[in-house]
């Protein structure tokens, strides 16, 4: 619901009272009607097809029950009791919204503030709206507003906390790198001015591995900016799927191994060849197995691959699975988002930033597929991720 919404509902939308008499009614019917239907607050007097007033059940007892008061009025015309009110019944528009109806209501002088009003509208009768109805409608709103507002706050205040957590963890990111890069490279130009190649040799290896490292990440956050500038395109080819399991396969290797882990891929024979965007493709699975290799330590890690059909068509099946750090149930509620890492701590003992998933749900949603997890806490996680074996251009 929309905030703003509480300014649409109007005394329209309340439920209401059509009971009427005529003008010339005596006040000892009036007074049946209202012992008939307990919950009726009032009644519309009608004169030749048009409004005349109200009478509420409150001022019309009241003035009934008074000394002679059954004998003055039970058998004097309804409209006796109209004009000697000292108000005429407070009339409404159809589209009055429930807010203003409420401080109209409650501006009317304190004997008259419980009383029914009416709303009026050429297309239908006169309707009698019951005062208690009204506030019930306007807590109702209110309430709704309150929560509305409490959550959105709770929204933005979390997708900022978010972005600035980013910016603190990317800037450090950044940094490192490139702090990296230059030192090395110093240190090179001394190396080379004394002659020594050997030493030479790895320093220009770190750099070209933190040069790699400083533009995979920069890749990330521009690919992710062209999604969500709506640019990015499929390049949908023909290919086989057993060459890029192998070439995924041993790209995979120096991930895995870092942590002592085991890696086993099991994949279905049958399925050949698919028609699909292979880099993005190629670019999810590294991320998911990146994943499973970077929180998993001296444990298993899978990718299994099989086909499924369904009404929705047919589809690759590709599940990464790890025996590593698993998450609970609250870390995984916000996992796809993109710069969200399970909790802070995560980023300080494992780097990242927090754009992998983001990045890699995004490209499965654009060849039509899925991407879905499951988790336990220290026991390890599953994604699964579910393409077509043939995506077509949106
Ligand atoms: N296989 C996994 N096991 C446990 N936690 C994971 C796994 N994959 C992802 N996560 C959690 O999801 C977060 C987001 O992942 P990702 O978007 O790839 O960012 P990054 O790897 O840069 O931290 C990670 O920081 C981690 O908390
Ligand atoms: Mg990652």
């Amino acid at each position: 619901m929309n905030i703003n919404a509480t300014q649409d509902v109007t005394v329209n939308d309340l439920p209401y009272f059509a009971v009427q008499v005529s003008h010339s009614t005596v006040g000892a019917e009036v007074a049946r009607l209202f012992e008939q239907d307990r919950s009726l607050p009032g009644i519309i007097v009608m004169e030749q097809g048009r409004f005349r007033g109200m009478v509420s059940r409150n001022q019309f007892f009241q003035r009934l029950g008074r000394l002679f008061g059954i004998e003055v009025y039970s058998t004097r015309p309804i409209t006796a009791f109209l004009d000697s009110l000292p108000t005429t019944a407070l009339q409404l528009a159809t589209t009055t919204t429930i807010q203003n109806a409420a401080i109209l209501c409650l501006a009317r002088p304190v004997e008259y503030v419980y009383d029914p009003f009416v709303v009026i509208a050429p297309d239908h009768a006169p309707r009698l709206v019951d005062f208690l109805a009204l506030i019930l409608k306007q807590t109702e709103l209110l309430t709704a507003a309150q929560i509305e507002a409490h959550s959105q706050r709770a929204a933005a205040i979390s997708a900022s906390n978010a972005k600035s957590e980013f910016l603190a963890n990317m800037s450090h990111e950044l940094r490192t790198p490139l702090t990296a890069i230059i030192g090395y490279g110093e240190i090179l130009i001394e190396d080379v001015k004394a002659g020594q190649t050997a030493e030479s040799v790895r320093r220009l290896e770190a750099i070209v591995k933190s040069g790699l490292h400083l533009l995979e990440m920069i890749n990330a956050v521009l690919d992710l900016a062209k999604i969500e500038a709506g640019k990015m395109d499929l390049f949908l080819t023909t290919f086989s799927l057993p060459e890029l399991v192998a070439e995924i396969t041993s790209m995979a290797q120096p991930l895995i191994q870092k942590n002592g882990n085991s890696f086993e891929v099991t994949a279905d024979p049958t399925i050949r060849e698919m028609h699909s965007d292979e880099s993005k493709l190629r670019q999810a699975l590294i991320n998911l197995i990146g994943n499973a290799a970077k929180f998993t330590s001296q444990g298993r890690i899978g990718l299994a691959i099989h086909q499924e059909e369904d009404t929705g068509g047919n589809w690759v099946v590709f599940q990464v699975s790890d025996t590593g750090i698993g998450m609970s149930e609250s870390q995984m509620t916000r996992l796809f988002e993109s710069f969200y890492q399970a909790d802070s701590s995560i980023s300080r003992r494992y780097g990242g930033t927090g754009l992998g998933l983001s990045l890699t749900k995004q490209f499965c949603e654009m060849l039509g597929g899925y991407l879905s997890v499951e988790s336990v806490l220290n026991q390890g996680t599953t994604f699964t991720m579910k393409v077509p074996v043939r995506s077509v251009e949106s």
